[in-house]
C-alpha cells in the first residue's frame, strides 16, 4: 500500500510515485520518457514540435518499452493571422544582428512552427490510447475534447491563476497543473495575457487546491525532494518538475543550452516573448539583455522565432531559448530513473518525519 499522504492522483493516473516528468518540447526525448515511466513515474510525451509521423513513431518506441501509463502533451493556441507588417517590424529590429552576423536580411524569413493539437493528433490519440492526455494553453475544442475522452485518457491542464483553474475544472479536467512563476517554458497562462496576474508556486497551489475539487499536481520550481514535500504540504497530490530532467542524459539540449544550465548564475532567468511571441522562462541571452526580454514587436505565438533562426546558425547561445525554471542550479547530473526515484524517496522520508 503507497504510504504518500494524498493518493488521488496515483488512483487517478495509475501510477507508483507522484512524480510527472513534465513534457519539454524540443527537449524531451522517448528515452527520458520510458525511463520515468520504468521508475513508477509519469512519463509525458510533448508533440508541439513533431510531425504527426514522428509523434507516431516515438510513441511506438514508448509503447515497446514500457508497460506504465504514458502522458501525451499538445499546445492548443488558436494560429495567428498572417501579420506582415508586424513581421516586418520585427525583422527590422533585428536588422543590425544579421548586419553583424552577415546573415543575408532579405533571405525568406523561415517559419516557426508549434503544432496546435488538431484532427490528425486527435487520430494519433485514438490509435495509441495513451492513459493521461495534457494541454498547455487552455483546452481545444469541444468536439476534439470529447473524442479525447472518449479514449478513456484522463485530461490534465495548466493553470496559472485561480481562474484558470476553475474553468478547466468546468470545461472538463480531470487534475489540474498548479504552474507557479518560477516554471521554465511558456507560462499556460491562456483567460489573460497579463503579466502581473501571474502567481508563484508557493501561493498558487493552495490557493487553487482550496477553489477546485480535482487533484492539484504543482509545477515550478520544485528542482529537488525539498520541494517535492513542500508541494504535498501546500495540498498538491502529485509534482510535475522539467528543468530538473534537463541535467539527465536522456534530455536532448544543445551545447549552448547545456553549458548555461551549468555556469549561469541562480537570479539569471526570465520571461520572454522574443523566442516564439508567448511568455516563457529562460536563461538571459545576449538577444534579451539587449532588446529586452519582453518586446510589444514580437510577432504572436508561435511566428516571433522565424526571424531569429538564420541568426542562430552564427550565434547560438546569444539568439536561442534556453529555457530553465528558476531552481536550474539545484538540477544534479543523474539518469532520469534515478531522479525520479531519489525526488520520490527522499520527499516521502521528509513526509514521513513531519
Ligand atoms: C525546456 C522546457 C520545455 C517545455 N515545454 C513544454 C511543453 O511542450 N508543454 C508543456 O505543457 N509544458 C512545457 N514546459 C513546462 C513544463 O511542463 C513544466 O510545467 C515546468 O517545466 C515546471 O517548472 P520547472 O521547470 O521549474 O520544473 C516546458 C518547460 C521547459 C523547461
Amino acid at each position: 500500500m503507497s504510504q504518500w499522504p494524498d493518493t488521488r492522483i496515483l488512483d487517478l493516473l495509475g501510477i507508483e510515485l507522484p512524480i510527472i516528468q513534465a513534457p519539454m518540447a524540443g527537449a524531451t526525448t522517448s528515452a527520458m520518457v520510458i525511463a520515468v515511466s520504468n521508475a513508477g513515474g509519469l512519463g509525458s510525451m510533448p508533440a508541439a514540435m513533431l510531425s504527426i509521423e514522428q509523434l507516431r513513431e516515438e510513441l511506438r518506441t514508448i509503447r515497446q518499452h514500457t508497460r506504465g501509463p504514458l502522458n501525451v502533451n499538445f499546445f492548443c493556441h488558436q494560429p495567428p493571422l498572417p501579420d506582415e507588417q508586424r513581421a516586418r517590424d520585427w525583422k527590422n529590429l533585428l536588422e543590425p544582428y544579421y548586419r553583424e552576423l552577415g546573415v543575408d536580411f532579405d533571405a525568406p524569413t523561415p517559419v516557426s512552427n508549434r503544432a496546435p493539437f488538431d484532427h490528425a493528433a486527435c487520430e494519433v490519440l485514438e490509435e495509441f490510447r495513451p492513459e493521461v492526455v495534457s494541454f498547455h494553453f487552455g483546452l481545444p475544442a469541444k468536439s476534439l475534447l470529447d473524442r479525447v475522452k472518449a479514449t478513456g485518457a484522463k485530461i490534465l491542464s495548466s493553470a496559472t491563476t485561480v481562474e484558470e483553474a476553475i474553468w478547466l475544472e468546468q470545461h472538463g479536467c480531470d487534475a489540474i497543473i498548479a504552474m507557479g512563476y518560477e516554471a521554465g517554458g511558456h507560462r499556460g497562462m491562456f483567460l489573460s495575457d497579463d503579466l502581473s496576474s501571474q502567481v508563484g508556486t508557493f501561493a498558487l497551489v493552495p490557493q487553487i487546491v482550496d477553489a477546485v475539487n480535482v487533484p492539484v499536481i504543482a509545477a515550478g520550481g520544485i528542482g529537488d525532494a525539498r520541494g517535492v514535500a513542500a508541494a504535498f504540504l501546500l495540498g498538491a497530490s502529485a509534482v510535475q518538475v522539467g528543468t530538473a530532467y534537463l541535467f539527465t542524459p536522456e534530455a536532448k539540449v544543445s551545447a549552448s543550452h547545456h553549458k548555461a544550465l551549468r555556469t549561469a548564475k541562480e537570479s539569471e532567468t526570465a520571461l520572454t516573448n522574443l523566442f516564439t511571441g508567448r511568455p516563457a522562462r529562460g536563461i538571459l541571452n545576449r538577444v534579451m539583455r539587449e532588446l529586452g526580454p519582453m518586446c510589444d514587436k514580437a510577432p504572436a505565438f508561435p511566428l516571433a522565432g522565424g526571424a531569429l533562426m538564420p541568426l542562430r546558425a552564427k550565434g547560438e547561445a546569444d539568439f536561442s531559448n534556453l529555457w530553465a525554471g528558476q531552481a536550474f542550479t539545484l538540477g544534479v547530473e543523474m539518469t532520469s530513473a534515478e531522479l525520479t526515484r531519489r525526488l520520490a524517496d527522499e520527499a516521502l522520508a521528509k513526509l514521513t518525519h513531519c
